[in-house]
């Protein structure tokens, strides 16, 4: 490998070029990689352009593996959930409590608010008092300047529904928000808040400009930037499940009763929220699920995920995002989350399997899709939990790994059978596996 150069015009290269600057400039092997890069494009070049179009630079695909979780019961309806994710045991523990809840009620869900927010933040040295009195008259400003951006979205239901003005000069000189809040229907709406904030400080500026009965130094205004808030703690969706404790059953092949489950599982997640450790990896357990359903069906789990860690942070100290209760023989566990996700637009529509996706999902509204996301999460911490509480995680864990590891050492079909079937009632482990192959490769009468 040559040591690394800067390089110009580079987006301007053809695929092909870009790909043949990188293989001779970071690799040994440069053929190979070529065709190995090559080799994951779509078929269809067609459908590859909108790959190649999705992102710059683009030189190939990523594949992750994509799965689903039948059995899925939200209010009384079944999905067969659609999850992107690479990490071995999540699907299967999903789909495991899936079919465990379905027997017990299923997951129940409710939307609570889709409000989503967004900003213009602006520098102002003029007197608040007098803006204050003059915000009325702006509010009718803005929503007129930006009604050719919201006309369509207005007749959908949605739009801009309030405006305020912040003072935030406590915190910082001159500092103002104009916080608007937004209804963006089934589409995520990150476009359509962002053109409505960057015409709303237009408005703002021109506004400033005409007030006569402002000083004449305050008839300017700094616009610093107008950006939506990915924190929508007002765009929310609770998922539950319920049951008579004694209706769990048992647990790690009856060696644990309902009720000693049932109490192990709630001091769980009062662990989870009264350290920030253990809520962390808590909180990683639901995003597992929630992530994978996001990926799936196009959606942007970055925004989902920055939004729900803030969520998980809202009093002051961050903690468990889901919360379970035992109490006159109930169990009940449930997860609050917010969900800024769409149906519509973006990747939804272009990514050929997200498209499948919102089929396989009925083509669910955004509020029926929050509902379904958040169940998967809840499912994955039930099962998560359940894990920990009962067996440890090794063993499910290290099971689906056990794939992976036969894939690592390139086992043969024959030699996966005996793998799994020894590693049945045993510990699996990287080691082991690869000492038992060892055995059995060195030793032909095993194979
Ligand atoms: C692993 O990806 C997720 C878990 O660690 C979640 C948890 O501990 O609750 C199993």
């Amino acid at each position: 490998m040559k040591k690394p150069t800067i390089v110009s015009g580079f987006s301007k290269l053809s695929k092909r070029g870009k790909i043949r600057w990188l293989v001779e400039n970071f690799f040994v092997n440069p053929e190979e990689v070529a065709r190995e890069l090559k080799s994951f494009w779509y078929g269809d070049p067609q459908k590859q352009k909108i790959f190649d179009d999705f992102s710059e630079n683009t030189i190939s695909n990523f594949y992750l593996p994509y799965g689903v979780v039948p059995n899925l019961e939200i209010n009384g309806d079944l999905y067969c959930v659609p999850m992107v994710i690479e990490e071995s045991s999540v699907v299967a523990a999903a789909a495991a409590a899936a079919k465990f809840w379905l027997k017990r009620g299923g997951f129940k869900a409710e939307i609570i608010a889709t409000h989503k927010i967004g900003q213009v933040h602006f520098d102002w040295k003029g007197d608040y008092t007098k803006l204050h009195n003059l915000f009325s008259e702006l509010k009718e400003r803005i929503l007129a300047d930006t009604a050719h951006i919201t006309s369509n979205m207005r007749k959908r239901g949605g739009g801009i529904s309030q405006i305020e003005l912040v003072n935030m000069t406590h915190l910082e000189a001159n500092y103002y928000q104009l916080k608007m809040t937004f209804e963006t229907c089934d589409s995520m709406g990150a476009n359509f808040i962002n053109s409505c904030l960057e015409e709303s400080s237009r408005s703002l500026r021109a506004f400033i400009s005409e007030q006569d009965s402002f000083a004449v130094e305050d008839r300017d205004v700094t616009i610093i930037m107008a950006i939506l808030s990915n924190y929508t703690p007002e765009c929310l969706v609770r998922t539950w499940v319920e049951c008579p404790v004694e209706d769990l059953g048992e647990f790690d092949g009856g060696n644990m009763d309902a009720a000693t489950f049932a109490y192990k599982f709630d001091k769980a997640l009062k662990i989870a929220h009264i350290d920030v450790h253990r809520a962390t990896t808590h909180n990683k357990g639901i995003f597992n699920g929630i992530d994978a359903v996001a990926l799936a069906t196009g959606n942007d789990f970055r925004a989902i995920e920055s939004c729900g860690h803030t969520y998980a942070a809202r009093d002051g100290s961050y903690k468990s995002l889901s919360s379970a209760k035992v109490e006159n023989g109930m169990f009940k566990f449930w997860l609050d989350i917010p969900l800024a996700i769409g149906t519509v637009g973006g990747l939804t529509s272009l990514h050929p399997l997200a498209k499948r996706s919102l089929e396989m999902l009925g083509n669910p509204s955004a509020e029926e899709l929050m509902m379904v996301i958040a169940a998967a999460g809840l499912a994955q911490n039930f099962a998560a939990v359940r894990s920990l509480v009962t067996t440890g995680i090794q063993k499910g864990h290290m099971k689906m790994h056990l794939m992976n590891i036969l894939n690592h050492l390139e086992a043969t079909e024959k030699e996966v059978i005996v793998v799994l079937s020894h590693f049945k009632d045993k510990l699996v482990s990287f080691t082991a596996v690869r000492d038992f192959l060892n055995i059995l490769r060195t030793n032909p009468a095993t194979q």
